[in-house]
């Protein structure tokens, strides 16, 4: 009882203390948006009257005069894939491409008041693929996870909900890739997953232990000549909590 009213009351004063940082930070503050390559995206802002939207350094990009007419074509680089709507009052950007990352300006005038601002950090994604896992050795049960990589984009390997290993890169011109050792037994509990903030792809393990003739081996056949070949090999070491440990090393 005691436990649960302080409880409530550290949530009150949290709650009052976010409340009175916001009302603090007076300055225009940066919403992040993120886009994905190919897709439209709207800044939810509504300009009616008249107003402008500026990119980075290039500053005025559309404007809205009064009397619903608009100019999204001011430049060469948005012609064609930016637009005003004249309902909702919003700028929309069509088929947006990496290098529309930056940062966005609405402006937003209403009769004579003074000008609203209101800025966006945009950030643009690829939609990644699905992530291939290949098999590395079949002997000792090593497989290979990769994706192409691109920005913020993570590979892991995931044994249930257990993390087993990660790697991202800076360099976004190469292959991500993440070897694992898994264990055979277990095969289906694995899944390598890439990420990054627009989207999630998985992949599962193929059958990654075989015996020489492939053609013999399918399914429950395949798994049982794995284990029994690895049993033979650490036949000093008891049973499947040892291979456990080692798959997960
Ligand atoms: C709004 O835009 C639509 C489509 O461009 C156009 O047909 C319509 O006349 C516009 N409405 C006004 C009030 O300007
Ligand atoms: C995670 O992957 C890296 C890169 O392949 C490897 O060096 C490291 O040993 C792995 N860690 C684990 C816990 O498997
Ligand atoms: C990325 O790799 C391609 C082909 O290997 C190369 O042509 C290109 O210049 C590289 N880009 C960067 C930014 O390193
Ligand atoms: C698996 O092992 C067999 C026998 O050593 C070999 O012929 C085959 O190429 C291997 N396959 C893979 C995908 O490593």
């Amino acid at each position: 009882m005691l436990f649960s009213q302080r409880k409530k009351q550290k949530v009150t004063l949290l709650y009052l203390f976010v409340l009175c940082s916001t009302q603090h930070s007076a300055q225009p503050e940066t919403r992040q948006v993120k886009g994905i390559v190919g897709k439209s995206l709207s800044f939810l802002v509504t300009v009616l009257k008249s107003g402008n939207l500026l990119y980075g350094d290039l500053g005025n990009v559309a404007q809205v005069h009064p009397g619903k007419q608009s100019n999204t074509n001011l430049v060469k680089r948005f012609k064609d894939c930016l637009h005003w709507n004249n309902v909702t009052g919003f700028f929309t950007l069509t088929d947006l491409q990496i290098d529309d990352s930056g940062v966005y300006t609405v402006e937003n005038v209403e009769e004579d008041e003074e000008k609203m601002t209101h800025t966006f950090q945009l950030t643009v994604y690829y939609v990644l693929s699905k992530p291939q896992v290949t098999v590395h050795e079949n002997i000792s049960c090593r497989v290979v996870c990769s994706v192409e990589n691109g920005r913020d984009v993570t590979l892991s390997w995931y044994r249930g909900e257990e993390i087993l290993n990660q790697t991202s890169s800076p360099d976004l011109n190469i292959t991500l890739s993440l070897p694992l050792k898994v264990d055979e037994q277990n095969r289906d509990s694995y899944r390598c997953e890439a990420a990054n903030p627009v989207s999630k792809e998985t992949a599962d393990v193929p059958h990654s232990c075989i015996e020489s003739d492939p053609s013999k081996v399918t399914g429950l056949v395949g798994l049982a000549i794995c284990l029994k070949k690895r049993r033979n090999r650490h036949s000093h070491a008891g049973g499947a909590k040892r291979y456990t440990r080692t798959g997960s090393a």
